[in-house]
């Protein structure tokens, strides 16, 4: 399973690529605002920026919601950097347009994905990936490691080639959970990903072998 870091911070992109374990990076008009990336110059930028940092492929998002604007943003994303993959809303505009994108080698991350039959409907598109948004499923009372196992199960037996991107992960349990689901791809936070590393008896374990070594070595 591939670890995209799920941030438009520069900071945390590079503390998890200095890990060793980063795959990539996923962004939204939501996150850059948050970083206060704001301007189209300035957008660009940033992505050029995260793509020299992270040796792995980066979803950059349009904002365009027809189809000529989604195609036309998408094609000055995709020619930024060859790890670009331009990330589409799933309505049906996006889907016309992932296709178009399929058809000319340009790869995406079919986005808002909450339900099995839009994932359908997005691997016919030919999607690189589908981000279904586990964290905000699981905040309206259903379960979004669910979908995770149900798209998994049509992908396979329909050989659909689209890499199921978990999403809107919110802690490290999420993470474990998507692996065991069968997703290809999970984007995180920061914190999601350092709370793998936390377990009370690796920290034990580690203070008595250095304090049985200081005292046999003096
Ligand atoms: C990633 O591609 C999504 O935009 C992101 O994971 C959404 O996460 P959120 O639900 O925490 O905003």
């Amino acid at each position: 399973m591939k670890f995209f870091i799920d941030t438009a911070n520069l900071d945390q992109i590079r503390e998890a690529n200095a890990l060793g374990i980063l795959d990539g990076v996923t962004t939204n008009p939501s996150l850059m605002a948050k970083e206060g990336i704001t301007g189209h110059d300035n957008v660009m930028q940033h992505y050029k920026t995260i793509c020299e940092i992270v040796d792995g492929d980066v979803s950059a998002e349009v904002i365009s919601t027809d189809f000529n604007g989604i195609v036309a943003e998408g094609e000055k994303l995709a020619a930024l950097h060859k790890n670009i993959v331009v990330k589409v809303p799933m309505i049906p505009e996006g889907v016309k347009a992932i296709a178009y994108f399929t058809k000319k080698g340009i790869r995406t991350n079919c986005t808002l994905v909450f339900s099995a039959g839009q994932a359908i409907l997005a691997a016919k598109a030919g999607a690189t990936y589908l981000s279904p948004f586990i964290g905000r499923i699981d905040d309206s009372s259903w379960d979004g490691m669910e979908l995770i196992e149900q798209i998994s199960h049509i992908y396979s037996v329909q050989g659909y080639e689209t890499e199921i991107l978990a999403a809107s992960i919110r802690n490290p349990l999420h993470i474990v959970k998507s692996a065991q689901a069968g997703a290809d791809v999970v984007t995180c936070p920061l914190s999601a990903i350092m709370g793998l590393f936390k377990h009370p008896l690796t920290d034990i374990g580690l203070a008595q072998f250095l304090a049985d070594h200081k005292k046999a070595n003096g």
